[in-house]
């Protein structure tokens, strides 16, 4: 399902401090690791408040200050050698999370890749909106261990003159011959310059639809069909007298939910009938979606499982064992229904409004795994019941959820 990489890919992150650096990098680690890749984060903040301790003034970040200095780039050595020795470990794409914000020390990083043959892709994050930076401060940075049992207001008096200091020194990405992507304004607007490969452009497409509006996923199943009631995987059954019950309820449930939105959501369900007649009976008309269609159990449609198990045994075996990769015969693995579902991630992503999506057990997952930040291999084993649905809300770095079971 992916593209094997020729070599791996290291993201070095550029920005001031309260830019979203840790939430972009955290996002791509995210979508990453749901695709299959091994991906992971180097935080250099990290590294300062294991060694030092998390209560360092602003006067530390002050680039006069040479103590300060040095222990900085202490550790920023320290975190980029552990990047290193990762990737030497069999690492795909390895996020470098710090400041790197002057051409000097973007040097540097570039230098001691050069030396393992790999090039960065500088992912600069600007902001020409003060609001913005306000809102980053206030969400992530005063909850921050930094600023733990500390009063907001001094917290934030410190975190500005933190700012202040770094700015001092900053120059923002400007090497023709590198490597980067410049995003404004969280998704605002994007620059890439020198970036090629299928994941390299995948990776700017996905910062492109990002933004930091909080607002309601809702995902739910369909409906009970009538293959629920035999245990039967596939088809194209109609719902059961039950499964009618639910969608009257959904529909009372998301017009009372969803009253004080102020903007209509969007409502996107499968091709299949089940799905088309749960989306349907809600009052905003539903837009259907092949890559939002279940699973395809292939040779095994319309199936029970007993049948799989008595006319496939080896099949049943080979699910049983490893049901991510497993792809029934002419029909689709769960890996596949990731790959294919992955313009629908991004497209969710890009949405302000809220959206609510009406699918199937293995579609849900799938999309469920990824808001809630699940390995690949968790994924086929999501619990999603019938007759419920799911509110899920990101948040800088992870996602609210809340379960609503529905009669009948
Ligand atoms: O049983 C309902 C269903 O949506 C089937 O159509 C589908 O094959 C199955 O769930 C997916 O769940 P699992 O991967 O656990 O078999």
């Amino acid at each position: 399902m992916m593209f094997p990489l020729a070599r791996p890919l290291v993201l070095v992150m550029v920005g001031l401090p309260a830019r979203g650096k840790t939430y972009l990098a955290r996002k791509l680690t995210r979508y990453l690791t749901w695709h299959g890749y091994r991906a992971e984060v180097f935080n250099v903040g990290n590294y300062r408040r294991a060694r030092l301790g998390a209560d360092q003034p602003a006067t530390f970040f002050d680039p006069s200050n040479p103590e300060g200095r040095a222990a900085r780039e202490a550790l920023a050595e320290a975190a980029l050698d552990d990047l290193i020795a990762w990737v030497r470990t069999g690492g795909q794409v390895a996020i470098y999370d710090a400041t790197n914000s002057t051409r000097a020390r973007r040097a540097t990083v570039r230098r001691r890749l050069a030396e393992e043959g790999l090039e960065p892709i500088f992912v600069e994050s600007a902001t020409t909106d003060a609001a913005l930076v306000e809102a980053n401060v206030r969400e992530t940075k005063l909850s921050s261990p930094d600023y733990r049992d500390k009063d907001p207001d001094s917290a934030m008096a410190d975190f500005r003159a933190r700012i202040a200091h770094y700015e001092r020194a900053y120059e923002p990405v400007d090497d023709p011959d590198g490597s980067f992507v410049k995003i404004i304004d969280i998704g605002r607007k994007i620059i890439a310059h020198r970036i090629s490969g299928y994941l390299p452009a995948q990776l700017v497409s996905y910062l492109s639809n990002l933004h930091v509006t909080p607002r309601p996923i809702y995902l739910t199943r369909h409906g009970e069909s009538e293959y629920n009631l035999d245990g039967r995987v596939g088809g194209d059954p109609e719902l059961t007298d039950r499964g009618l019950g639910y969608v009257r309820h959904l529909s009372q449930f998301l017009q009372r939910a969803l009253a004080e939105a102020g903007e209509p959501p969007q409502v996107w369900c499968s091709t299949l009938r089940r799905a088309m007649i749960t989306a349907g009976a809600l009052p905003w008309s539903p837009v259907s979606l092949r890559s939002l269609d279940e699973i395809d159990a292939g040779a095994c449609d319309g199936w029970t499982y007993d049948e799989i198990a008595a006319r496939l045994p080896e099949d049943a075996r080979a699910r049983a064992h490893d049901k991510l990769r497993y792809r029934y015969p002419r029909g689709e693995s769960y890996l596949d229904v990731i790959q294919r579902v992955q313009p629908v991630v991004v497209e969710i992503e890009r949405q302000r409004a809220p959206v609510v999506v009406v699918a199937h057990n293995a579609v849900i997952r799938v999309l469920y795994g990824y808001f809630t930040g699940r390995l690949p291999e968790e994924v086929p084993r999501l619990e999603i019941p019938l007759h419920t649905i799911i509110r899920l809300v990101p948040k800088a770095y992870g996602a609210d959820e809340q379960r609503f079971e529905l009669g009948p």
